[in-house]
């Protein structure tokens, strides 16, 4: 299999990684869709876990996901606001790991309500459980399945948070049959710095 156009091109490999990230978003089945999502647990172990991909802004270099007020990563978050975001796409042999500051967006904030106005209604029924994820609870059925909330409703917005990852660093890594190429791009300010790196 030929290696991609933007092989040996670092502002095309910088531009094709924003793409895909744009694509994870817009794709239901874009392997840049599911993330991982690690952070700074409270006493200090690592901690990661799938989120969607809800919201790429690429020239704010933002990235967005939503979650649970009550649960475990907010805490983390709130604590030490930073992230790191994996992607692996198997087709395309391509890894992204992104490390960014966090801000949360809840209550009354303009991203967390444009957030929750374009969220589906079975993605907002999430927000709706009474037990806080995480919680322990009797039997596996405790909790029914929640109905959706319709567009113009709030059950359950209490509950939601809008994360923006402000990103500060792409570790680009392709794995060619004709040789790996690695790459960083780290950003101060609005001036990116970009470098190969042995991969
Ligand atoms: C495919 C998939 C997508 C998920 N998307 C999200 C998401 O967008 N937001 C979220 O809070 N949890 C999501 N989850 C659940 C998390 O992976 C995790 O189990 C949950 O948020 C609790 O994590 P925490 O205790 O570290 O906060 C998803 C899980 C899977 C398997």
């Amino acid at each position: 299999m030929n290696p991609p156009a933007h092989y040996d091109d670092l502002d095309a490999d910088l531009a094709h990684a924003w793409a895909m990230l744009a694509r994870g978003v817009a794709d239901r089945r874009s392997a840049f869709r599911t993330p991982t999502l690690g952070t700074i647990g409270v006493v200090g172990s690592p901690q990661v876990r799938t989120v969607v991909l809800r919201g790429c802004d690429v020239g704010r270099r933002t990235l967005r996901f939503h979650t649970d007020l009550r649960s475990g990563k907010v805490a983390e978050l709130q604590l030490r606001p930073l992230a790191a975001l994996h992607f692996y796409d198997a087709g395309q042999k391509l890894q992204l790991r992104i490390a960014g500051t966090t801000q949360l967006h809840h209550d009354d904030d303009d991203v967390a309500r444009a957030a929750w106005a374009a969220s589906q209604a079975m993605s907002r029924a999430c927000y709706t459980q009474d037990v806080a994820p995480g919680r322990p609870i009797e039997r596996a059925s405790a909790i029914p399945q929640a109905a959706g909330v319709p567009d113009g409703a709030t059950t359950g917005f209490d509950n939601f948070v809008a994360v923006v990852v402000a990103v500060h660093s792409i570790e680009w890594l392709y794995l060619g049959s004709q040789g790996h190429r690695r790459a960083r791009f780290t950003w101060d300010g609005d001036q990116v710095q970009a470098t190969w790196l042995a991969p």
